[in-house]
């Protein structure tokens, strides 16, 4: 399963890059406008010059000429800019253009299994479907993923399941057990997946019991 950074924030991108568990990131109006920065342009140039995968940049068009339009220009920005189009008629129109260009499309705003097998049928690369959203609603997110699996299995679909508005781990651990092809997170969730309790009470007995033996710390080997 890959991991995708859901930020526009360019040094979050990096710190999870050293870690080496980054392999691309997704970006959306909202998240660039939270970095309330001057030049647009260069934000997103730096984002997919540190990215070693895949990055994510929405069209803000909602007409299908302006989608294409504004598809073609962030397709050219490099090969790893892929282009997020939301679910709505002009938008399935615009992916299946995009697809004969050979422009690869992330389908957003995703909340039914129905959408997503449109979505797909149409030629996106990726589709992502929102769970966090849903669960705030009442719904359980995590359902459409499983019939999201189901319905492209059926059908031999090669389009890539992309678990969108991750809000905490277990909705990670759900999308490794059902099988999606990628987790798309906030930086805050990122951090908290290698951590547990009992690891961090573990390493501070062994510390202890090891300055019982040496109480200056040495290491003599
Ligand atoms: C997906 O690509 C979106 O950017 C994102 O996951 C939305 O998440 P939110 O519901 O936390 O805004």
């Amino acid at each position: 399963m890959k991991i995708f950074l859901d930020t526009a924030n360019v040094d979050e991108i990096r710190q999870g890059v050293e870690w080496g568990l980054v392999d691309g990131v997704t970006t959306n109006p909202s998240l660039a406008s939270k970095e309330k920065i001057a030049d647009f342009s260069s934000l997103v140039r730096n984002i997919l010059k540190v990215t070693p995968g895949p990055v994510s940049i929405e069209v803000v068009a909602t007409d299908y000429n302006g989608m294409v339009q504004q598809a073609g220009k962030i397709a050219a920005l490099g090969e790893n800019a892929v282009v997020k189009i939301p679910m709505t008629l002009d938008g399935l129109k615009a992916i299946r253009t995009l697809k004969e260009k050979r422009i690869p499309v992330n389908c957003t705003l995703i909340f039914s299994p129905v959408q997503a097998l449109f979505a797909a049928k149409s030629g996106a690369e990726y589709v992502s479907p929102f769970v966090g959203r849903l669960d705030d609603i009442g719904e359980d997110g995590m359902f459409i993923i499983e019939q999201i699996k189901t319905i492209f299995a059926n059908y031999n679909i090669s389009t890539k399941i992309l678990v969108a508005s991750i809000r905490n781990p277990v909705h990670v651990l759900r999308s490794a057990i059902i099988g999606a092809d990628v987790v798309t997170m906030p930086f805050e969730v990122l951090k908290k997946l290698p951590s547990h309790p009992k690891t961090d009470e573990g390493l501070a007995r062994f510390m202890d019991d090891w300055k019982k033996l040496f109480p200056t710390g040495d290491f003599p080997l």
